[in-house]
């Protein structure tokens, strides 16, 4: 396993649209661990392989409940509503409020290329919108309302 280079805001392939991975192969194994190992060790809860400068549909999730491994993601379902703070490993120490939905349900293949439903409320349901939208050259700070915020100083505002 090897930690990669995070992409950061300004780098073209973040806006770029990722292609669909067609079959398991060693190459798309070894980036999975990468990125898990990559999101881990920059303390995020999810990752996307652009955000690698892999111009895959691919997205790794970790809320604290289990990893998720999501290959060719799909929203099928949302509803409700939240709002609240939200950061990216692509836009390092700063955060903004978006509005997402509450609860998502979407489908994806894991690592064994079975097909799973995954289904999420509040962080997760977050994380799966904020990562799906990576694959679609998509960033939370073309969502965001109102300005950005350097993450330290909110930190200090909820102490
Ligand atoms: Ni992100």
């Amino acid at each position: 396993m090897a930690i990669r280079n995070i992409r950061t805001l300004g780098d073209a392939i973040l806006k770029k649209e990722a292609k669909e991975i067609k079959e398991m192969t060693p190459k798309v194994e070894q980036l999975i661990d990468d990125m898990f190992e990559t999101m881990y060790e920059a303390n995020g809860v999810g990752l996307a392989a652009p955000q690698v400068g892999i111009r895959k549909r691919l997205v790794v999730i970790d809320c604290g409940e289990e990893p998720y491994v999501l290959i060719n993601p799909v929203i099928l379902e949302t509803s409700g509503e939240q709002t609240g703070n939200e950061g990216c490993l692509s836009v390092p120490g700063k955060c903004g409020v978006v509005t997402r939905p509450n609860y998502v349900k979407a489908k994806a293949y894991d690592r064994n290329m079975k097909e799973y439903i995954i289904e999420g409320t509040e962080l997760l349901a977050r994380c799966l919108c904020h990562e799906i939208d990576h694959l679609s050259g998509i960033m939370y700070v073309d969502k965001v309302e109102g300005a950005l915020m350097d993450v330290e100083d909110v930190e200090e505002e909820e102490e």
